[in-house]
């Protein structure tokens, strides 16, 4: 594992940890050798709402990044694995539910960014023979503090709510969005990841695990916290939110690979509330 941060101390003793600049190709180029790396996840990059507050920053982690990221997958033959996201669609597309391969028109600098690393990987794929694998997650959903996407409500709501009881999320009550929970995203990207290439029909598969609103998940949370109380404010995340998919359709997911979620909304809510309190909670 690697960042430009600082760990956590549970983190820190998790495994290995080391300092990697994804905008630094020579420190890349060592990292890999001297670790004898063979499989990248590339995970770095600014979320919808972030980076549309610094654009210039969104493109040099989310563009360049991914530039250095192929350019040395390539280089040493790196199974490579990018996440890409329901924010590569845009108002154009069909939005329930959204297949596959569709229209793709984003509106956000992070929504292009990944639709350029779509498209990047599948032409280093078919061109060069780079074994790059892309699944596009719909908001997930873990304890971590949020990081500046759209979806991110679904995350700050249980922090504040165990904290205060009380919740002001910036969507309107009957956005919805696709969401999974983080144990369902690890495993498909390993499921994915070790799947034999001939079983693999493309490149880049979309997959989720459900639809809520923040009043649905309001409800679900209310059956485990009945004192909860939402108000809401839209701002500008819900220009962002209303462009994207309701419902992603990742049938195909669950018929080349076998992908099949194991959380759905209940089962979602039981775990955030006990890994937040566990965690953040004392
Ligand atoms: N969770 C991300 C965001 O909201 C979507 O990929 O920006």
């Amino acid at each position: 594992m690697s960042d430009i941060i600082k760990p956590t101390k549970a983190v820190a003793e998790n495994g290995p940890y080391i300092f990697a600049d994804i905008l630094d190709f020579k420190g890349l180029q060592d990292i890999v050798v001297n670790h004898r790396i063979d499989w990248l996840i590339h995970f770095s990059a600014l979320l919808s709402a972030i980076g549309e507050q610094n654009v210039p920053l969104a493109v040099r982690v989310n563009i360049e990044g991914m530039h250095n990221v192929i350019e040395l997958a390539k280089q040493y033959k790196l199974r490579v694995f990018v996440p890409s996201t329901i924010g590569a669609f845009g108002p154009e597309s069909p939005r329930n539910p959204t297949p596959n391969v569709t229209i793709q028109r984003p509106k956000t600098i992070y929504g292009v960014s990944k639709v350029h690393a779509e498209l990047m990987g599948e032409y280093y794929h078919h061109s060069f023979g780079l074994d790059f694998r892309c699944l596009r997650f719909p908001g997930v959903i873990s304890s971590d503090p949020p990081g500046g996407g759209t979806t991110d409500y679904a995350v700050a709501i249980f922090h504040e709510v165990l904290r205060t009881g009380r919740y002001e999320c910036y969507l309107k009550p009957d956005t919805r969005l696709p969401m999974m929970y983080i144990n369902d995203c690890l495993r498909a990207l390993w499921q994915y990841m070790v799947t034999p290439k001939e079983k693999l029909k493309r490149r880049v598969y979309n997959v989720t695990a459900m639809s809520f609103t923040p009043e649905e998940l309001t409800a679900a949370i209310a059956k485990h916290v009945p004192e909860i109380r939402i108000s809401y404010r839209p701002d500008s995340r819900q220009h962002i939110a209303d462009s994207w998919p309701q419902v992603f359709d990742d049938s195909e997911a669950r018929h080349d690979w076998g992908w099949r979620h194991e959380y759905d909304l209940d089962r979602l809510v039981l775990a955030m509330l006990e890994d937040v309190k566990k965690q953040y909670i004392t």
